[in-house]
C-alpha cells in the first residue's frame, strides 16, 4: 500500500516547490512507483517536473459534458472520466503525473475535486509513494484530498502571520476525520534560529527548514522546471535531509 503525502499550506509558501523536490528526490532514491497529484486547479507541479500536462479532469470534464455522446454505452461519466485520465495520465518512467486542471463550467469545482478524491483513492495500491501538491489555504477542496494522506506537511515562512496560519491549518487537519498519521510544519525561505520560541509557543510539530535558494528563484524567473537544479543547491540539501528523516 502507497504512502500518502500531503503538501499544503498558504499562498505562495513554497507548496509546489517542496512538492517537486520531494518526488524528485523519491525518483534520484529509486522509491519504487510515485504518482505526483496536482490538486492545485492553477497547476503548474507537471512545469515544475519538466513536463508540459497533455490531460487533466477538469478538461475532460469539460469535453464529455459537451459531447456526452462519447460515453461508451454502460459506463458512468464518472467511470469514463477515470477511464480516459488512467490511460492519458502523463507517464514517465518511473513516476506519473495527474492533474485536476479547471473545469470552464461554474460550481463543478467539488465535482471535480471529488473525482480526483476518487481516482486517487483507487489508484493508491498501485503507487509506492502519492504525493499531492494542494492549492493554497485548507479550503473546502483540499480538506477532501487531505482525507487520505498519511503525512501532511504543512509549509510556512517564519513570519508570525504565516506561522499563525500554519496553526490554523493544522488544528484543522486535526479536526477533520482524516487518517493522518502525522503533520509536521516545514518552514521555507527560513533560517530557523529566529522563530526558535515562537515554534515552542505555537505546539505545533516542527520537522524542519529549507533556506532561500537563489538557484529556485532563477530558474522559476526563466521558466525552467526544477529538475535543473545543481547538485549544490541549498535546498536540495535540506530536501535530502528532510527525506531521509521521513523515509530511511
Ligand atoms: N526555498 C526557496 N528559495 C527561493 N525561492 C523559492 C523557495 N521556495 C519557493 N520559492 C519561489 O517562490 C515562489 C512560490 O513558490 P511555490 O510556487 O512553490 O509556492 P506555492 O505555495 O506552491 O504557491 P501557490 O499557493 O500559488 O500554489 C516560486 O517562484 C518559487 O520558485
Ligand atoms: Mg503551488
Amino acid at each position: 500500500m502507497g504512502h500518502t503525502i500531503a503538501i499544503c499550506g498558504k499562498g505562495g509558501t513554497g507548496k509546489t516547490t517542496i512538492s517537486s523536490l520531494l518526488i524528485g528526490w523519491l525518483i534520484k532514491n529509486k522509491r519504487g512507483k510515485i504518482l505526483a497529484v496536482d490538486a492545485d486547479p492553477n497547476s503548474n507541479l507537471a512545469l515544475n517536473l519538466g513536463f508540459k500536462p497533455t490531460a487533466n479532469i477538469g478538461e475532460m470534464l469539460d469535453e464529455v459534458s459537451k459531447n456526452p455522446a462519447m460515453i461508451p454505452r454502460g459506463m458512468s461519466k464518472p467511470e469514463y472520466i477515470e477511464y480516459r485520465i488512467q490511460t492519458e495520465m502523463v507517464e514517465a518512467d518511473s513516476f506519473d503525473v495527474l492533474v485536476m486542471g479547471r473545469p470552464e463550467g461554474p460550481g463543478c469545482y467539488c465535482y471535480v475535486n471529488n473525482l480526483l478524491r476518487d481516482i486517487v483513492k483507487r489508484l493508491v495500491s498501485s503507487y509506492d509513494y502519492i504525493v499531492i501538491d494542494n492549492e493554497a489555504g485548507l479550503e473546502h477542496l483540499s480538506r477532501r484530498t487531505m482525507r487520505s494522506a498519511d503525512l501532511v506537511l504543512i509549509i510556512s515562512d517564519d513570519t508570525s502571520v504565516g506561522l499563525r496560519s500554519a496553526k490554523r491549518i493544522d488544528d484543522l487537519i486535526k479536526e477533520l476525520d482524516i487518517k493522518a498519521k502525522k503533520s509536521f510544519l516545514v518552514l521555507n525561505r527560513s533560517d530557523n534560529n529566529s522563530v526558535t520560541k515562537e515554534l515552542k509557543d505555537l505546539g505545533i510539530e516542527y520537522l524542519d527548514s529549507i533556506p532561500v535558494d537563489k538557484e529556485i528563484l532563477e530558474l522559476s524567473i526563466k521558466g525552467k522546471p526544477l529538475t535543473e537544479l545543481s547538485e549544490g543547491s541549498a535546498a536540495l540539501k535540506s530536501i535530502e535531509r528532510i527525506c531521509k528523516r521521513l523515509w530511511q
